[in-house]
């Protein structure tokens, strides 16, 4: 284990009708209310956040689509200032987060805004401060201090260390209007967080490795209960729990992580607007498979402790591990073939192949064993 330092301020507010707390937890201040492209008013949270909002002075700007955009959020940057904002709401699932925590540094950043998705000014300013509804258990963006922009046909991550949420206000009720598709987008999603965290090599930190099982091990129990029973508030509010604490940085600290099946899957997205979860699906047991050497020892542990796996033959019990995984992912709707999607064309790997050589991501992993001759297999048809 690796020594660290771990500071989450975010303050989370936690459980059925929670969002009732809003009011309490708004400063008196001028408030921007971000949201998406109108969930929000299909149910009731819309009419909820204004109810709240009530003895406030705030404006509201809809209309963050998925993937946020660099140029709508410059946009609202110019509204923000017009108006002296000094608090954001974001009402939503990651994109409206995100963008929010974008917002949140352009804010208070002077120069160019295209400095802080290119270069490290992101980390310069103090960010404004915001508060989060979460709408969709998926990201855990509502409790780290990241965020992905969509610039220039690419997904860019914009880190500040102080850029995390003042509160998060974690309601079931408000995600209980998600189409089953999302469902299984928020399990798999989470699920990755943690293998990304977890399965890299034995790196004498046993407390984090068992954290990580255990978020799978009830990512697998909570997350096909909720996917069986949309409308079952108990399940869906352990879930919510687990993909917030998948990733609030707790079990990646102290450890080396392998971040290379979001940096594939995010060029996914970008080429084919797949979304994020059903990207990472698609790379994340081809990945493993080529790097067999240095994963073995970790994903005969994850298979054992997991699924139950005891298979005495290692490449065996490496693939077993693998089919259960991607498994568990078709049972919640989310494809692990690129058969499923007809956009994908025969030409994907050399089409990645130019896209991470442009990028200057030449290799990938914690080991840095992912190179471009190996990620051009993960993406042959
Ligand atoms: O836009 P609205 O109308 O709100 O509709 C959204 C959107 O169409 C809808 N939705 C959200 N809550 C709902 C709902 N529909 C019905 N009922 C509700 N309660 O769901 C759709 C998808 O929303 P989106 O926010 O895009 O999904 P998700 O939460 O999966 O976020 C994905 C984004 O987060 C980034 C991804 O790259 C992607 O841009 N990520 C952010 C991370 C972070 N900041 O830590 C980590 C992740 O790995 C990820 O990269
Ligand atoms: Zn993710």
């Amino acid at each position: 284990l690796q020594n660290f330092i771990y500071h989450n301020p975010t303050k989370i507010i936690f459980g059925v009708n929670t969002i009732n707390q809003l009011k309490d937890n708004l400063p008196r201040v001028k408030i921007l209310f971000l949201y998406g492209s109108g969930s929000i008013k299909k149910n009731e949270t819309y009419q909820k956040v204004i109810n709240n909002l009530a003895n406030h002075d705030f404006i509201e700007v809809g209309g963050v689509a998925p993937n946020p955009d660099f140029d709508f959020a410059v946009e609202i940057t110019k509204t923000i200032k017009e108006k002296n904002i000094d608090f954001i709401l974001a009402v939503g699932g990651g994109s409206v987060i995100d963008c929010a925590k974008f917002l949140a540094i352009a804010a208070k950043y002077d120069g160019d805004l295209n400095d802080i998705i290119l270069g490290d000014n992101a980390e310069t300013v103090t960010p404004l401060p915001f508060g989060v509804i979460s709408t969709l258990p998926a990201t855990g963006s509502e409790m780290n201090s990241g965020s992905v922009m969509s610039y220039k046909g690419n997904k860019v991550g914009v880190f500040n260390s102080n850029n995390y949420p003042v509160f998060s206000i974690l309601d079931p009720c408000l995600t209980l209007s998600l189409p089953k598709h999302y469902i299984g987008n928020g399990v798999v999603d989470a699920y990755v967080h943690v293998l990304e965290q977890y399965l890299t090599f034995p790196q004498s930190a046993p407390l984090q490795d068992r954290f990580s099982e255990s978020i799978l091990k009830t990512l697998i129990e909570v997350g096909t209960k909720t996917y069986m029973e949309p409308q079952n508030l108990e399940h869906r509010a352990s879930m919510f729990w687990c993909t917030t604490m998948a990733l609030n940085n707790l079990i990646g600290v102290g450890v080396e992580s392998d971040w290379s099946t979001h940096a594939l899957g995010h060029q996914l997205t970008s080429m084919y607007g797949i979304d994020h979860a059903r990207t990472l699906a698609l790379v994340w047991s081809k990945n493993m498979r080529l790097r067999k050497e240095n994963k073995m020892e970790k994903m005969l542990q994850y298979g054992q402790r997991v699924f139950g796996i005891n298979e005495t033959d290692n490449d065996l019990a490496f693939e077993l591990t693998l089919k259960a995984t991607d498994d568990f992912f078709e049972s919640l709707g989310v494809p692990t073939t690129f058969t499923s999607y007809p956009e994908v064309e025969d030409d994907l790997g050399f089409k990645m192949m130019s896209r991470l050589k442009a990028l200057k991501m030449n290799t990938l992993g914690e080991k840095d064993d992912l190179n471009i001759m190996k990620i051009m297999q993960i993406f042959k048809l």
